[in-house]
């Protein structure tokens, strides 16, 4: 085709068919199930991740499931951003090598880093286990700076309670919590002490039992969420609401048409973002690769939240206005 004899504006649509990759998405557009790359163009590790908040800037920690990571030790990455959208690598701040003998195959999953004000310690949770699950304990490991080198404090069971997948909740009063997974009884919702080194009081126990819990308070109503147990595979995540942490809770509700077992997500988190103008809640989730871990993907998707009712919409393409708080979802 010769392009001088075309008018301008058939010169323009010969353009377009030309280069048909032509992206109209901009930088700050989340797209669930992508590969998510860093400031440094590499995959984001923080799987299994949760969300702390500082002085305006988010950090996302999460299990660093990177390639060429050493297989005797295991990883939690921290990145920040300001906008959810684009981050930047921080650290990998726990290279940790076995601390509790606990052999091949030991496992550390799912962090959840918070900040505890009157000792000005950021502190780190997780589920600290051998390879076989049996020790279903949790790691504290605590460090002065948000993306600092934590060090390994200690490990214990919960109230007593064996724990094995958690998550982390922190109230409008500025109260946290943990969640947790306790096979032989449901799971819990439970106070942590004054400094957050300990686990102090428990809330409630749901004799429900999942995993990949969350929890948000929104419009005067407590949202719970969790999967099923099926492992790395997904399933539909369910939510059910009460009027306070200590319960009665709901019945459990499928947060998305079961036939699409939560768009293969499983749930890690849920971030409420509060802006000028509105409030979103965003349900973080993992879609797991067992076999090539450093590849699984995330699923984030702003929820419509309100009335005891909540639901994952199908994922699409989304922005996030971070100074309103409004997000949009695309086509
Ligand atoms: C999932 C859990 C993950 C990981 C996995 C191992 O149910 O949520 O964190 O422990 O099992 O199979």
């Amino acid at each position: 085709m010769r392009m001088k004899l075309l008018s301008p504006v058939l010169k323009i649509y010969a353009l377009a068919a030309m280069l048909p990759c032509l992206s109209v998405k901009s930088a700050e557009t989340i797209q669930p199930g992508a590969l998510w790359p860093d400031n440094r163009g590499q995959h984001i590790q923080a799987h299994g991740g949760g969300i702390l908040k500082v002085d305006g800037t988010f950090y996302w920690f999460g299990e660093d499931r990177s390639r060429e990571n050493s297989f005797q030790r295991r990883y939690v990455s921290c990145y920040a951003s300001t906008n959810l959208a684009q981050w930047t690598f921080r650290n990998q701040v726990v290279k940790l090598a076995d601390p509790e003998q606990l052999g091949r195959g030991w496992i550390l999953e799912r962090p959840k880093v918070f900040y505890n004000a009157p000792t000005k310690k950021f502190v780190m949770y997780a589920h600290l286990d051998n390879g076989r699950y049996q020790f279903a304990r949790v790691a504290v490991l605590t460090c002065d700076t948000v993306d600092g080198d934590y060090q390994y404090l200690k490990s214990f069971r919960p109230l007593g309670h064996e724990s094995r997948d958690i998550g982390q909740f922190v109230d409008d009063d500025g109260a946290a919590y943990l969640i947790f997974e306790d096979r032989p009884n449901g799971f819990h919702i439970a106070k942590l002490s004054a400094d957050y080194l300990n686990v102090e009081k428990e809330m409630c126990l749901i004799p429900k039992h999942m995993e990949g819990g969350a929890v948000v308070h929104y419009d005067g109503l407590y949202y719970v969420i969790g999967s099923e147990l099926t492992g790395w595979n997904p399933n539909p995540n369910r939510y059910a609401t009460a009027a306070s942490l200590a319960g009665p809770w709901s019945e459990f509700k499928n947060l998305a048409p079961v036939e699409k077992n939560t768009y293969g997500a499983q749930s890690t988190m849920l971030l409420k973002v509060v802006g000028s103008k509105t409030t979103s809640v965003i349900f973080m989730g993992d879609i797991w690769e067992p076999q090539t871990q450093w590849d699984s993907r995330y699923l984030w998707m702003p929820v419509e939240i309100g009335g005891g009712k909540l639901a994952l919409p199908e994922p699409h393409e989304w922005t996030l206005d971070i100074r309103t708080g409004a997000a949009q979802i695309g086509k």
